[in-house]
């Protein structure tokens, strides 16, 4: 099947499945260039996402897009989406078992997009890879999971709060395009590659590939 329909039919099969929660908000399933190297995940939409049922659309968006930007690429050039693909109430932390719900269907979607590199935005998106993972201590470093590279990022939002988590966040980026360049050679390097099962607060620790 092409990527194109087999995304459009998860995301029907997204939409049909009344049993997942936060029906009351928008279904905001993703966007960008399918065949991207790169994939953003967040957490789960705010207001103006579930607004406009697209992904990053409001502040943390447009600090992200300018980011983007800094490194040269254009949105539509990546993947953006969420763990969890519809709003919580009053912007909220999603809950485990709404990760948990939403999870078979952000696992296919990895799966149809294929990247080479997944950036996750923010604690709840790298935990969902990498449940031992401190996002102070390991955001900016660089994870092999299987067959892509994980790069764990400071989430938007938690930079506008902060100029030294942004000035993190911002050196953190910008590794980025090298870590898609240098994808071949990193996964080569001599760790050990860990399943999200395996991972323990060790191979965390030994992990930094770049
Ligand atoms: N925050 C997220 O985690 N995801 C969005 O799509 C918007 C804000």
């Amino acid at each position: 099947m092409e990527k194109s329909d087999a995304l459009q039919e998860l995301e029907k099969e997204i939409m049909e499945n009344k049993n997942l929660p936060l029906q009351k908000s928008n279904l905001v399933f993703g966007e960008g260039n399918i065949n991207a190297d790169i994939m953003f995940i967040g957490e789960a939409p705010g207001y103006y996402e579930d607004q406009l049922k697209r992904p990053f659309v409001g502040r943390s968006g447009k600090l992200l897009d300018k980011l983007i930007a800094s490194v040269g690429w254009k949105r539509e050039d990546v993947y953006i989406t969420n763990i969890v693909k519809r709003r919580p109430p009053e912007n909220r932390d999603p809950s485990p078992e709404e990760i948990e719900t939403y999870k078979p269907y952000l696992t296919r979607q990895i799966e149809i997009i294929n990247p080479k590199v997944i950036a996750t935005l923010g604690r709840f998106s790298m935990n969902y890879f990498l449940p031992v993972a401190k996002i102070t201590r390991d955001q900016g470093k660089v994870f092999r999971l299987g067959k892509r590279l994980l790069v764990p990022l400071f989430h938007p939002a938690a930079a506008l709060r902060s100029t030294e988590t942004l000035t993190a966040f911002e050196q953190s980026f910008k590794k980025l395009p090298r870590v898609i360049q240098e994808y071949e050679k990193l996964m080569s390097v001599g760790v050990f590659t860990h399943t999200q099962e395996k991972t323990s607060e060790e191979t965390i620790k030994q992990q930094n590939l770049l």
